[in-house]
């Protein structure tokens, strides 16, 4: 042969003659898409299908025939068919004895049905060896083939050659394979496709109800007050003013609200004295949300910023300004330089911009691609550590924005705490618990705890 040709088949003879056929019974999308991929990876694809004569375009280079037929051609056989037409095959269970079945199929709900497509398929055909797998991959990225975001393949079955076979196929159609187990998982991984970003659920709600909430709450203690007590319409404020409020405060409310379960876990654990007892169900489902409540409190944070830097090109801004510039003009005076002003001010808009800056590294260090480059002490120090700095930052320069705002009596219309005052108390009560957590005493005790000590069987 050619010396300079490289083979591209795994080194043993067997490969080396006719590549072994594969059977893909249906001829959808689904189907197609999985036979076309298959034959780009040096495969033999075989179809069953009712109508082997007018089954509608193939990809070239693969054979239709009867479900018999082609059932008895290879020794592995995909069925790519909705779940509601599952019966025929309960007549070829002859023909499929000892095959292996690999179950593709999703459905449209949730609890459709009593039981999983999978094991309802093995319930079917006794005989065969089903494998639930790459039901969680779409047509598209079979036709396409594997991307970094989309590589893994789940599969789950009761015959552990089968799996062998089908984690083979997968992984030389370029997937990684994570097996769940027995066929007992079907249904778990069928209801993979069905969902709807859960873990986003819980945190989309709580941002978008603290903000329905401030977005009220200062709408009617700035515009409503002030056309109510003064008959002055400031309602143009809504589109900047009031969302350069309700943006910055939502913003530090969730990312305290990222490390306030950390905090309660570890009061928890030196309370108990045992770090080997389960937390509550709402502080576990509270944890595993924690990333996706920082990257929304990210882009409100990234608003703010936005918002922060058209202040300058504001019509009311410039207006304003250019009324007190004239009033200094025409009564020949000029403002005097408050030097505490200025401290105030630039300490308030640094400690803003360090907060952000370390913000945006947070999320940056969330994305699976760049967590997965860190050792586990790097992620939680960046996370952990560097995120308190981040919260300690943003607190400091809320407290800074409001300073002796709280001291005036018109800061309160209606008596009603002004917006800043509000979103301070969960980040305050986080930080203060947290330096309670770092003093030798409580750190040490922590840390004992965490290693595996027990206060429980001590005594
Ligand atoms: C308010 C600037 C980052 C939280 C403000 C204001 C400015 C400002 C100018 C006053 C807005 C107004 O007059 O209504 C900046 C700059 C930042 C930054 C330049 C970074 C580049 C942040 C971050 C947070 C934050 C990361 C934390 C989430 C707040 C809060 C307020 C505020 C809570 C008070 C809102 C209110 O009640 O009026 N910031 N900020 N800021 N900022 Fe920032």
């Amino acid at each position: 042969t050619n010396p300079e040709s490289v083979s591209l088949c795994p080194l043993n003879s067997a490969a080396a003659t006719e590549p072994e056929p594969l059977c893909i019974f249906g001829t959808g999308d689904l189907g197609r898409s999985l036979g076309q991929r298959l034959l780009q990876s040096g495969y033999r694809v075989v179809y069953g299908s009712r109508k082997p004569h007018s089954c509608g375009p193939l990809p070239p280079g693969t054979q239709a025939m009867s479900h018999s037929a082609a059932a008895q051609s290879a020794a592995l056989v995909f069925i790519c068919i909705h779940r509601e037409h599952y019966n025929f095959l309960e007549t070829l269970a002859p023909q499929l004895q000892g095959k292996v079945l690999v179950d593709v199929s999703n459905n449209l709900k949730k609890n459709l049905y009593p039981e999983a497509n999978a094991e309802y398929l093995q319930r079917l055909v006794p005989g065969a060896h089903v494998v639930k797998a790459f039901n969680t991959l779409s047509a598209w990225t079979l036709q396409n083939g594997p991307s970094d975001a989309n590589r893994q393949v789940y599969l789950c079955g009761n015959s552990a050659e089968a799996k062998q076979a089908v984690a083979e196929t997968a992984t030389k159609l370029g997937f990684t394979v994570l097996d769940r187990g027995s066929l007992c998982a079907a249904r778990e991984l069928e209801d993979f496709p069905l969902q709807l970003f859960p873990e986003w659920r819980l945190p989309l709600r709580i941002a978008v109800g603290l903000t329905a909430f401030f977005y009220f709450y200062l709408l009617i203690r700035i515009v409503i007050y002030t056309y109510v007590q003064k008959g002055d319409d400031i309602s143009f404020r809504i589109m900047v003013s009031l969302a350069n409020k309700v943006f910055p405060i939502v913003s530090l409310i969730m990312l305290s609200l990222c490390y306030l379960p950390g905090v309660i876990a570890a009061f928890l654990q030196l309370y108990r004295g045992t770090k080997y007892r389960r937390f509550p169900d709402w502080l576990d489902r509270w944890m595993l949300c924690r990333k996706q409540l920082g990257l929304l409190a990210l882009a409100f944070a990234f608003l703010h910023v936005l918002y922060t830097l058209i202040i300058p090109q504001r019509y009311y801004v410039r207006n304003r300004i250019a009324g007190s510039t004239i009033l200094l003009i025409k009564e020949n005076k000029t403002s005097a330089f408050d030097s505490a002003l200025a401290w105030r001010s630039d300490s308030f808009l640094s400690t803003g911009i360090l907060g952000f800056g370390l913000y945006v590294l947070l999320g940056i260090t969330s994305l699976p691609s760049v967590s997965n480059a860190l050792s586990w002490r790097e992620f939680s120090f960046v996370q952990s550590k560097l995120g308190y700095l981040t919260l300690f930052f943003c607190t400091l320069h809320t407290y800074l924005y409001g300073w002796n705002k709280f001291l005036k009596p018109t800061s309160y219309p209606w008596y009603t705490l002004p917006g800043y005052l509000l979103c301070l108390i969960v980040p305050t009560v986080v930080l203060v618990l947290k330096f309670l957590l770092l003093l030798p005493c409580m750190d040490r005790s922590l840390t004992r705890i965490r290693q595996g000590w027990d206060r429980t069987n001590k005594n």
